[in-house]
């Protein structure tokens, strides 16, 4: 065993006392955890495994990660913890597809970008079952990740068949997709505490080709309107919330006949260049004392965010009118156009909330929400949307596990079954002084509000510590405790904690 660990690579072996944080994908002054004293860059699942077991002999914390897109200090728990990070284990095996379904077998490491790239070769998607590319599919499965859609599965669970993990004695145990049993159930949505996800069997499809639209609509007819039935029928549709402009932006995608279409549109969400990003961050900063800032920003970005996201894939030419068409992955995700950084290297950073809610009450949600906005304006404080793409309303068809947050059979006494609303809050931080926002208690104020007024469960990685602690009280009790028992049997001694576990209390 040694020698394989001789083979791993080893960033940093410090002492405990030396113990550093390992950072989000934000970089230094972002932890993920507080207490790092290895990391390992493992280039095989066998490596993985004698990690655990290393890491099991001596009863230390170990977390896997991927490519650290998350956004608060929740991966570890602040105890001494070793970090196995997955990107050189990214083998992509066994794809079989005959007809309309198939899978394949992919590693810890793969990314959504490795597996499009993969399967689009051989004529072959990963259907609805994704999002952002530069994260790993393991990774997304752990946390409970998903896409926008009421008419489809949008989880990224759903796409897995069978979830390999390596668990607290370095074994690895083959979980299969069975709705029966909960084993699988807590599989789906594991917050990596029954360990390391090693490998998947993922179910795939034949590629196909969408158009994407977006149309602006007035914030009214959305608040007042048939929510429900601007996101059910189309293939995947969300929102984007324009509070100040008292706007939204309604995206929606739809398959088109593959023959139909040689346009090859490609969309990014995050791609920026400097002179875009040095404007907004100048802009978005003074916006910590002055509102008149933010009042701009929301307004020009909106503005932006009105045309294409998408460039021509073929010459990375930009794509200037509605409806844009092309391949599933490019114009589902698509990712960086050439050449250009995504905001966050340019030091453009957001802090952010999501939370779920049945989408049978997503009216009042989004009342309530309009509601606070109006009291600060009743006041004299105007707020706004301060992040790039505004404030991101998606929407997941319900999908059964014991820790996702669209799980339909509740003992809330809420209907779930129509799916979920996910209000998705992300905002500008200051890159000076205190890096508080404008105005920073209204922010902790909605999310007490939103959590103590509505049925509603948080995501996993978009949430800080306090507002997770406060979103305790509406998860189903019955779902904790059967997931406390099978994480009881998976790591028995607790080694793969976070503080995510220990705050919802399955630890
Ligand atoms: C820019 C951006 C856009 C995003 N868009 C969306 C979105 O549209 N929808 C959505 O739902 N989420 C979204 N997310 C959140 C993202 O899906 C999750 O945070 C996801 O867990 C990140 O995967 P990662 O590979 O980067 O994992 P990391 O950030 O490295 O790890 C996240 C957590 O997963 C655990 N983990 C990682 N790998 C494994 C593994 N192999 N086995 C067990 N546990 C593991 C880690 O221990 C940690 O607790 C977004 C995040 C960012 C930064
Ligand atoms: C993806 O993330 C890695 C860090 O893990 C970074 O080095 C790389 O540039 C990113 N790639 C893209 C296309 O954003
Ligand atoms: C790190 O964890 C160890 C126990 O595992 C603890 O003794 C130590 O105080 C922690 N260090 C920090 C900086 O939290
Ligand atoms: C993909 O499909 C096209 C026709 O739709 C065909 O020409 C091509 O050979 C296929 N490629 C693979 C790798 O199967
Ligand atoms: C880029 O490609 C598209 C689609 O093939 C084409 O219509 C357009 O003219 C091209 N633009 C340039 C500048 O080459
Ligand atoms: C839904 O919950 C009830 C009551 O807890 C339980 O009897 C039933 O088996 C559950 N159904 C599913 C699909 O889990
Ligand atoms: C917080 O919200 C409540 C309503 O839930 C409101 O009465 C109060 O004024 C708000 N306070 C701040 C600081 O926003």
């Amino acid at each position: 065993m040694s020698t394989l660990l001789m083979k791993a690579v080893v960033l940093g072996f410090l002492s405990s006392a030396f113990a550093v944080p390992f950072n989000t994908f934000d970089g230094p002054g972002f932890p993920a955890c507080y207490n790092v004293s290895a990391v390992y860059q493992p280039t095989s699942v066998v490596e993985m495994v004698s990690l655990v077991k290393m890491a099991a002999a001596s009863n230390i914390p170990v977390r896997a990660s991927g490519k650290g897109h998350m956004w608060y200090d929740t991966m570890c728990s602040d105890s001494e913890t070793i970090i196995i990070q997955t990107e050189g284990v990214h083998s992509i095996s066994d794809f079989e597809l005959t007809g309309s379904e198939g899978s394949v077998m992919i590693e810890a490491g793969v990314t959504f970008f490795e597996l499009a790239d993969y399967l689009h070769a051989r004529n072959a998607s990963i259907g609805y079952a994704l999002v952002n590319w530069n994260m790993t599919i393991a990774g997304a499965v752990a946390m409970g990740a998903h896409r926008s859609s009421l008419r489809e599965a949008s989880m990224v669970a759903s796409g897995a068949l069978e979830i390999h993990i390596i668990d607290g004695t370095g074994t690895i145990q083959k979980v299969v997709r069975d709705e029966t049993n909960d084993d699988w159930l807590a599989a789906s949505t594991s917050l990596g505490l029954l360990g390391p996800i090693a490998r998947m069997k993922f179910k795939i499809f034949p590629s196909f080709k969408l158009y994407a639209k977006q149309e602006t609509l007035a914030e009214a007819d959305v608040l007042n309107g048939d929510i429900y039935g601007l996101i059910a029928p189309y293939a995947t549709a969300n929102f984007w919330w324009w509070p100040y402009l008292r706007k939204f932006h309604h995206r929606y995608y739809d398959v088109i006949p593959t023959a139909s279409t040689d346009q090859q549109g490609f969309q990014s969400t995050f791609s920026i260049t400097e002179i875009e990003a040095v404007a907004a961050r100048t802009l978005l900063d003074s916006g910590k004392i002055l509102p008149t800032s933010n009042m701009l920003s929301e307004t020009i970005f909106e503005g932006i965010w009105s045309a294409p996201n998408f460039h021509e894939k073929s010459n990375d030419t930009t794509i200037t009118t509605w409806p844009v068409y092309g391949w599933d992955y490019d114009v589902l995700i698509g990712g960086l156009y050439p050449g250009l950084l995504p905001e966050w290297d340019y030091n453009l950073r957001a802090y952010t909330l999501e939370l779920a809610f049945p989408v049978t009450i997503a009216n009042q949600v989004l009342q309530r929400v309009r509601g606070l906005f109006d009291a600060q304006l009743a006041k004299g404080i105007t707020m706004t949307s301060t992040y790039r793409s505004g404030i991101n309303i998606k929407f997941g068809r319900a999908y059964n596990d014991l820790l996702g947050q669209v799980w339909a059979n509740t003992t809330d006494g809420t209907d779930w079954t129509k799916g979920a609303i996910m209000f998705d809050f992300p905002s500008y931080r200051p890159t000076w002084g205190d890096n508080l926002r404008f105005n920073e208690p209204f922010y902790h104020n909605l999310s007490s509000t939103l959590i103590n007024e509505f049925p509603c469960r948080p995501h996993w990685t978009k949430n800080s510590r306090d507002v997770l602690a406060q979103s305790v009280k509406n998860l189903d009790p019955g779902h904790l405790q059967r997931f406390a028992a099978v994480r009881e049997k998976f790591d028995p001694n607790g080694i793969f904690k976070s503080v995510v576990g220990q705050i919802i209390g399955v630890m």
